[in-house]
């Protein structure tokens, strides 16, 4: 049954000292699937990855990659697995080929194989131009992609991205959720932390929340966002005096109670992911009313926390 999994873990428990990092986290990834570890600063998240990919060994519970369990089989479990940890692993006195071809040589690929390995990522990851370069003068985003080359130098079933945008520029990041879009499109099973909402909810098709070692929810990005309440909708028309009709058109489209910010603004919360926008600026328009402007606020990571726990994420409550 459990090889059903690609990624599992089932009450696990580490500690540091005197912190309680995983209280007895489960977690079950299908084969092929894209899964979202989100959490806030200090959730554990690192440390799930760490006790997957062999580095750290649990004080309990199990964990296994394709069945096989981390800690009784950690050589087997390092085969199959790619790890792009929080902080790049690249060398910068090297090129971004000797890089790749140096990691290559460590998991015993031969000189001519690793070449030839390096060589298609390089062009896979959009680094053939500056192949040859010593990787000291890369941006940001070059190094992360650069990473994940390296970590996938040995074609691994399961891939870990730990915070692969975190310090990212927006447009960076958009360059690597392109990379793990691909990824994902090849049948790579790939396990991404991330503080961000927008980018779980962007790239992975089931999301796992843990705060404090714990899970405290699971379930599709659509899901989690509707847990929070969904949206929030903000309207300005053109006219002042157009204010009561606009808020009686609003009022069946909406979720919740139609607010007035000021004469011309209305604030009302809508279900998440529903396609409101469209019938609110027609329904608007049939009515007479001139809309200035339509904007939907997407709930946050902070408003999903609040939405399921009562409070905000905070690094601070995580580790005092
Ligand atoms: N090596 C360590 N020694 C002591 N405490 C640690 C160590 N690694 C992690 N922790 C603590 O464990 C908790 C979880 O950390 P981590 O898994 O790194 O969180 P995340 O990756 O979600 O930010 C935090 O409170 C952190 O301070
Ligand atoms: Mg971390």
């Amino acid at each position: 049954m459990t090889e059903r999994y690609a990624v599992q873990m089932q009450g696990v428990v580490k500690r540091f000292g005197d912190t309680l990092a995983l209280d007895g986290v489960d977690l079950a990834v299908p084969a092929g699937a894209v899964y979202g570890l989100l959490g806030p600063n200090g959730a554990g998240k690192t440390t799930s990855v760490k006790v997957l990919t062999t580095l750290i060994r649990p004080d309990a519970g199990t964990a296994t990659i394709d069945g096989i369990d981390v800690e009784k089989n950690p050589d087997d479990v390092r085969r199959r697995i790619g790890l792009t940890g929080q902080y790049a692993a690249v060398d910068e006195r090297l090129t971004a080929r000797e890089n790749l071809v140096y990691i290559g040589r460590l998991f015993h690929l031969g000189t001519a194989e690793a070449r030839l390995r390096a060589g298609e990522l390089l062009d896979r990851f959009d680094l053939a131009d500056s192949a040859d370069r010593v990787v000291k003068g890369f941006s940001g985003g070059m190094r992360r992609r650069l990473d994940i080359a390296m970590s996938l130098i040995a074609n691994p079933s399961v891939l870990f991205l730990d915070e692969p945008t975190t310090g990212l520029d927006p447009r960076s990041r958009l360059g690597m959720w392109d990379v793990i879009e691909d990824l994902a499109a090849d049948g790579t099973t790939v396990l991404l932390t991330t503080q961000y909402l927008e980018e779980a909810d962007r790239l992975a098709e089931q999301i796992v929340v843990i705060d404090q070692g714990r899970v405290i929810a699971e379930g599709t990005p659509d899901e989690l966002k509707s847990r929070t309440g969904g949206a929030l909708l903000q309207v300005s028309i053109a006219r002042a005096e157009n204010r009561e009709l606009a808020m009686s058109v609003l009022t069946p489209l909406c979720t919740g109670r139609v607010e007035v910010r000021d004469d011309r603004t209305f604030e009302a919360p809508i279900t998440a992911g529903d396609r409101v926008v469209p019938s609110v600026i027609r329904a608007l328009d049939d009515a007479g009313v001139d809309v200035l402007d339509v904007v939907v606020r997407r709930p946050s990571l902070d408003d999903v926390f609040l939405a399921l726990t009562g409070h905000v994420a905070s690094a601070e409550e995580a580790t005092s």
